[in-house]
């Protein structure tokens, strides 16, 4: 369970429960629904006067009125929420639309609404109701972390109480409530991301993260394997052993299987369960960089970049959360998925520029720059469940590097593939989650950059340009020919410096877990 307690959302034919709050959502053109006409009439017109009075409120996309009641009034206060152009509306704006709603009802205190014309702003163009689209917005507006603060209530900003119930009133409340389960287990993996995310690294660390991936995802049926420092070192993880030697907290690898729902009962659900016995069986491999703090090593950050590096597990905490969410929702296909954990940290025993160092799949690599740390652990861990699992396809996430944002900025993801077909795949889901990518070029000349005279490889380029496809190139270099593999690069991403409606509290934002569940989803059930 992420530390935010969200509030019950649910759905119901009457208005059984005593309320506080009532909703109302407002298109551009005011009309008001029937649960409003009803209500404004009872509320001697207060609502069609705020509506359309002269400066009366406007329905825009995200705008919001909160009008107090009158003391005999069944609620303390009704908020008109604007929605926009009822045929430009989009799932995406409701959830928006949701995030800010959980934004207000926060401000005013409020512990049960109901939201009265959920039925009415139904989407005409999408199977999707808006109710699940408005519901996840509110869950995911409600995420706050504020496990470090004893004082919350001398903030005079923050309310005494949360909400505790959101209601949708809707004729439809049993297959309504039936489907938004689904949602609720996606807001829960986001927001389990977005809090290893935001932990600090002296408390998630390898160990305590490891444990707590385990403790989340065991009694979901995951299988969790960790590999120690010392089985690290046995098994020649030469790469992920020297990045955490340094370190107090020492590094660790976590491995998670999920069996897959389709085989033995007979029923192929997803497309690609549909092929002859065995290759179906291949996992689908996901990835995850785990530096749970990245000083750079002795290759030491400037202070102002090292701030904010204990988001350099983001890649690992995404993995976390969507193995939560395949679990959740019993995803049909096999995934196995491996983090690497480690603490990139500055002692007498830290690696070295310079130091040459025995890869797992038996390459040497020369370590020019300590803080390229992330390729080196990914390496190791990519030829792991290479040689282990035999995948179908790999994805990874990383944040691998700055020149991303360079790039692409703070709203894409770079995705580097050596399989059309994947890259396209990965852009669907992309487009259905509004987690955004961008296509980046792998090629030869990157490679060649990292020729070194005393090793196979070192781990940085020469020219000191194109910094994102250096990397990409380097994690290449341990993938099989003929294997599948995307790596997206998640630097830009990752972390966020302002809020967001549906995601309010800045830092961790949970991006990757909605892409590739809907990337599993799409295509392998
Ligand atoms: N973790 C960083 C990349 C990063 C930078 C993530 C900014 C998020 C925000 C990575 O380990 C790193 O330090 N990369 C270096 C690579 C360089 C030394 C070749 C970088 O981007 O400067
Ligand atoms: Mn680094
Ligand atoms: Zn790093």
């Amino acid at each position: 369970m992420p530390i935010t307690k969200f509030p019950v959302i649910d759905f119901s034919t009457k208005t059984a429960v005593k309320y506080d709050t009532a909703i109302i959502g407002v298109y551009a053109d005011k009309k008001l629904s029937n649960a409003a006409k009803t209500l404004d009439q009872l509320l001697g017109g207060i609502l069609s006067h705020q509506l359309l009075s002269h400066k009366g409120f406007e329905a825009k996309e995200g705008a919001s009125l909160t009008v107090a009641l009158p003391a005999r009034a069944p609620y303390l206060r009704v908020i008109l929420v604007g929605l926009g152009d009822a045929k430009s509306a989009t799932e995406h704006g409701l959830e928006t639309t949701g995030g800010i709603l959980a934004g207000v009802l926060k401000t005013q205190a409020a512990q049960n609404a109901i939201f009265l014309n959920a039925d009415d702003i139904d989407l005409a163009k999408s199977d999707a109701h808006a109710a699940h689209a408005v519901g996840l917005g509110v869950l995911l507006g409600h995420y706050d972390f504020e496990l470090y603060k004893t004082a919350p209530k001398t903030d005079p900003k923050k309310p005494k109480t949360a909400l505790a119930r959101f209601t949708f009133l809707t004729n439809d409340d049993k297959k309504l409530s039936k489907e938004f389960v689904t949602q609720k287990h996606l807001a829960e993996s986001i927001c389990l991301t977005r809090d290893v995310v935001n932990e600090p690294p002296n408390i998630l660390y390898p160990a305590t993260f490891a444990a707590r991936m385990k403790k989340t995802l065991v009694p979901l049926g995951v299988k969790v394997e960790i590999l120690s420092k010392s089985e690290i070192k046995k098994r020649g993880l030469g790469l992920l052993y020297a990045v955490g030697q340094a370190s107090e907290f020492e590094p660790c690898m976590v491995v998670m299987s999920w069996p897959g729902t389709s085989k033995g009962t007979g029923k192929a659900t997803a497309k690609e369960g549909n092929k002859t016995k065995g290759k179906s069986q291949q996992p689908i491999a996901f990835v995850g960089k785990g530096m749970t703090y990245d000083s750079g090593g002795l290759s030491l950050k400037p202070g102002a970049s090292m701030m904010t590096m204990k988001m350099d597990m983001a890649g690992a905490g995404a993995v976390f959360g969507l193995m939560h969410m395949l679990a959740k929702r019993k995803c049909a296909h096999p995934v196995i998925a491996i983090t690497p954990l480690a603490e990139n940290a500055v002692s007498d025993e830290a690696y070295r520029p310079d130091d040459i160092i025995k890869s797992y799949s038996g390459k040497y690599v020369e370590v020019l720059n300590t803080d390229a740390e992330g390729r080196l652990i990914l390496a190791d861990a990519l030829t792991y469940v290479q040689k282990h699992y035999d995948p179908s396809l790999i994805v990874d996430l990383a944040t691998l590097t700055g020149a991303i944002m360079v790039a692409l900025g703070t709203e894409h993801a770079g995705v580097f593939s050596n399989d059309d077909d994947l890259w396209e795949k990965l852009n669907t889901a992309s487009k259905t989650t509004g987690e955004k990518v961008w296509r980046m070029p792998l090629a030869d000349h990157f490679r060649r950059e990292m020729d070194t005279a005393f090793a196979d490889i070192k781990n940085i380029g020469s020219s000191g340009f194109g910094g994102s496809s250096i990397g990409a190139a380097f994690l290449q270099e341990f993938i099989d020919k003929d294997r599948k593999w995307a790596h997206i690069d998640i630097a830009g991403v990752a972390s966020i410096k302002s809020p967001r409606p549906t995601n309010p509290k800045p830092f961790g934002t949970g991006y990757g877990v909605r892409l590739l569940n809907d990337f599993m989803k799409d295509n392998f059930g």
